[in-house]
């Protein structure tokens, strides 16, 4: 993907640093590529992986579905305008409150465990209950990002789904599983394909929800899939990181260098925190020279009161990379401003989009008012 190095120059003088950008125009042809790769498929944009309203409003008028956990996704899926025959509703802990109220709105609400089950066959609405199944099946993968292994807390165990469907009774509306996130590898979701076709098959269900988790481009990944689903029209996808993660970027100052091999910036763990929880790797980009530093190799450090704050390593980016340089963190739209916080009193950055070409803000920055502003 190339770097638009022109708009996020302007976007940081704009609107300061750090900065999230997020290029709606490169998501929306991203998940364009779903729906090709599948066609007929309901692709559902898992909302979790980047809640920028502009990005969810931009999905949902190109007619796009969305994946969402708990009541203010919903809501924010709701607000974009997305129907509930497009809406999924996943999630291993939701309260019976917010589970009954996602079967009112019509939404597909799927049930992952036999207790959530119950809550939502005993609802008081009759709506569209899925079952998210826990298929047993590792992927290569970060163990933060595994999800479909037999030991993790997700979904139906596939020795409890007779009691489940039985409970059911009819049909189930969809039936799938989410074996987790950044796997790169095809080859698990033949397996899961190959598993759900045979549930769907014993079940009846209607659908079938092969999850999110893609960590590369969709061609690959729907070929092995229709090895075993081939009838693409009632399939679901949720894909995240793959519609936005090369879609964004986030922009940050140097603010200070310490020679021994530090240089700090005004964005760190608080603004993307992937490298310290998952040692996840993000490309960096100098956008515009700042001081002189010496050639050598760098530690990019966030400005947060912890040893393990580290954006990037092993960086080499010239020798004008030092106090005042712009940088920009690639690869940054999944899961970064998603996974923000407001630890060390660090203010949730502004959000830009580029949206036909066009710069916008989509949500300023936060201030003290609003850290403070719900205090009793
Ligand atoms: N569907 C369900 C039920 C999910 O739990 C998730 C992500 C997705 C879809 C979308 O997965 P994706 O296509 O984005 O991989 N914070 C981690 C990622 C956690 C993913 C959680 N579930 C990270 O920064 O890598």
């Amino acid at each position: 993907m190339t770097l638009p190095r022109e708009a996020l120059v302007e976007a940081a003088e704009r609107w300061g640093t750090p900065l999230y950008v997020t290029d709606l125009d490169r998501a929306a042809a991203n998940a364009h590529a779903w729906r090709t790769a599948l066609p007929g498929a309901l692709v559902a944009y898992a909302v979790k992986a980047n809640p920028d309203q502009a990005l969810l409003d931009r999905l949902a008028g190109e007619g796009f579905g969305f994946e969402v956990v708990g009541p203010i996704e919903l809501a924010l899926a709701e607000r974009a305008g997305c129907p509930p025959e497009r809406m999924v509703v996943n999630g291993v802990g939701q309260a019976d409150a917010d589970l009954r109220d996602a079967l009112a709105t019509g939404a597909l609400v799927n049930a992952e465990s036999l207790g959530a089950l119950e809550t939502l066959v005993s609802a008081p609405s009759r709506g569209r209950i899925g079952l998210r199944i826990n298929p047993a099946l590792d992927a290569a993968t970060h163990p933060h990002l595994a999800t479909g292994s037999a030991g993790a807390k997700f979904g139906i165990a596939l020795d409890e789904i007779p009691a489940a469907l039985e409970r059911l009774g009819d049909p189930p509306a969809s039936i799938g599983a989410h074996i987790g996130s950044a796997i790169a590898d095809p080859g698990p979701y033949r397996m899961l394909a190959s598993v759900l076709a045979s549930l769907a098959e014993r079940s009846g269900a209607e659908r079938i929800d092969i999850g999110g988790g893609f960590g590369g481009k969709p061609e690959a990944f729907a070929s092995a899939i229709r090895e075993h689903l081939a009838e693409t029209g009632r399939l679901i996808v949720e894909p995240g990181r793959s519609v936005v993660a090369d879609a964004g970027w986030l922009v940050t100052r140097v603010v200070r260098v310490q020679a021994r091999g530090h240089i700090v910036a005004d964005a760190g763990m608080t603004e993307l925190l992937r490298p310290m929880l998952y040692g996840a790797r993000h490309p960096v980009t100098l956008l515009a020279g700042g001081a002189p530093i010496a050639e050598r190799s760098w530690t990019l450090s966030g400005p947060v009161c912890e040893a393990g704050d580290v954006l990037a390593r092993e960086l080499d980016l010239g020798t004008d990379a030092g106090e005042g340089a712009l940088l920009a963190i690639g690869e940054a739209g999944a899961y970064g401003l998603a996974m923000a916080s407001g630890y060390n009193g660090r203010l949730r950055p502004a959000q830009a989009v580029i949206d036909g070409g066009e710069l916008r803000l989509s949500r300023r920055r936060e201030t003290l008012s609003d850290v403070i502003g719900r205090d009793a």
